[in-house]
């Protein structure tokens, strides 16, 4: 029974490696450390070895007071991509057994990811990341919850190739594939010079992926002036979220993305047996536990929250920093001191109202 559960956590830790990892930084780490083997926190050095960048971007102007969308200078945006990426996202031609298309984790109806904890694979096996929202995905500097990669255009072929999501076996098979369908042969061609290639489909999903963000909030309205955008409560909620002594959530989440895309550990998940090393794996021990900053932009979509999908609504979110988190040694201070000083359940709830209402997206005509 013992070996059976021992090789049930390998293959399950292997599985989980590959559909999220891609994963050769985490050969030979398929265990989590034991309290034994970690440094103390206080020992871990902070500083971060940032690794030349070869990518040259280009700034997209966006306009509505958000700032430009850094774009490969090699991947300009132009409306045939758009059209032709949007394809690709719902088709389901991408996965070996014609299961599954990005959308099926991406749906636009869920906010697009998937409205639940974890991901159904393939495989049927579940991940143990909560499906990030594609929104706002083209203002990241780097992806995923522990960033481990750098463009729109390096992620986009990572889900198809993986046994466990999409399961193409090869880039031929999937070129091949793409191309029994006249529809996509006229789309490539007038989207590129060169027709068919594994990078034009990374090109292309990337470039639709970069018109998926949340271009208008009652927030951007009441900042630019219009005092009805929002409600009452919103607006004290909004006050509640910039305080340095309440909440503080504005200190990685500040405006107008809602997100300062470092890396923290705010304690989420660290109570469980092996918790997720997150940025950990590509940056080393100073960020061990330690997950992306995400977007606030259309959050009410998007539940259930956190890299672990543990907090299930807005409220429970509130609640979660409201008790400084879940306390462990790697813990930041910075949310900690959240919960230094309490919210009354007023602050809270206009919290919350500021959240859901202040940052969801106003849509077309309204
Ligand atoms: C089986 C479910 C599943 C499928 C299918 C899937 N994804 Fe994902 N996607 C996820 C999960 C889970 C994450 C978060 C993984 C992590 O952070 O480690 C994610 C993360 C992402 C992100 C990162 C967003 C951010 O803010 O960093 C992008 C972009 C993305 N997916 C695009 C795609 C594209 C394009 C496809 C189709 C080619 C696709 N996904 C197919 C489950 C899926
Ligand atoms: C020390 C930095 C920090 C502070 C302060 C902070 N956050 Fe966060 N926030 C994060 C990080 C990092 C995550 C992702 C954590 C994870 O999944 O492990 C996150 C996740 C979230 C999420 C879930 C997002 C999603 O897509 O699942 C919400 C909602 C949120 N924060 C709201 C708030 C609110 C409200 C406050 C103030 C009460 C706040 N945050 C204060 C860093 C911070």
């Amino acid at each position: 029974m013992k070996r059976f559960e021992s090789q049930l956590k390998t293959s399950l830790v292997v599985t989980i490696c590959l559909l999220l990892i891609g994963c050769d930084q985490m050969a030979g780490e398929s265990k989590a450390p034991s309290a034994s083997e970690m440094p103390p926190a206080e020992t871990v050095s902070k500083s971060v070895n940032k690794p030349a960048d070869p990518i040259t971007f280009v700034d997209f102007e966006i306009g509505n007071g958000l700032p430009p969308m850094k774009v490969p200078a090699d991947n300009p945006i132009t409306p045939e991509k758009i059209a032709l990426g949007k394809k690709l996202f719902f088709d389901t031609v991408l996965s070996v057994d014609n299961s599954m298309s990005c959308a099926t984790c991406h749906d636009p109806e869920q906010g697009w990811g998937n409205g639940e904890k974890f991901a159904e694979g393939a495989s049927g096996i579940r991940g143990k990341r909560n499906v990030l929202t594609i929104m706002n995905a083209g203002f990241y500097k780097y992806l995923f919850w522990d960033g481990r990669v750098k463009t729109l255009e390096e992620q986009a072929l990572v889900p198809v190739y993986e046994p466990t999501e999409m399961g193409m076996k090869s880039e031929s098979e999937l070129i091949k594939r793409i191309g029994e369908n006249d529809e996509y042969k006229t789309l490539f061609t007038e989207a590129f010079d060169d027709g068919i290639t594994a990078a034009n489909i990374a090109k292309s999903l990337a470039t639709f992926q970069r018109t998926i963000y949340v271009k208008e909030t009652p927030y951007d309205r009441y900042v630019a002036g219009d005092k009805t955008a929002m409600s009452k409560s919103a607006i004290r909620g909004e006050k509640v979220f910039f305080n340095r002594r309440k909440a503080n959530c504005g200190s990685c989440h500040p405006a107008p993305m809602f997100t300062d895309q470092r890396p923290y550990n705010i304690g989420i998940g660290m109570d469980a047996s092996e918790p997720d090393w997150g940025f950990h794996h590509t940056k080393g021990w100073a960020f061990w536990g330690k997950f992306r900053s995400p977007s606030l932009r259309g959050i009410d979509q998007t539940a259930p929250y956190m890299h672990d999908g543990s907090l299930a609504t807005l409220e429970e979110v509130v609640d979660y920093y409201d008790r400084g988190g879940i306390d462990h040694e790697y813990t930041d201070v910075a949310i900690q001191n959240v919960g230094l000083t309490r919210m009354s359940e007023r602050d809270k709830k206009d919290l919350v109202a500021f959240l859901r209402e202040g940052l969801r997206e106003i849509k077309d005509g309204e």
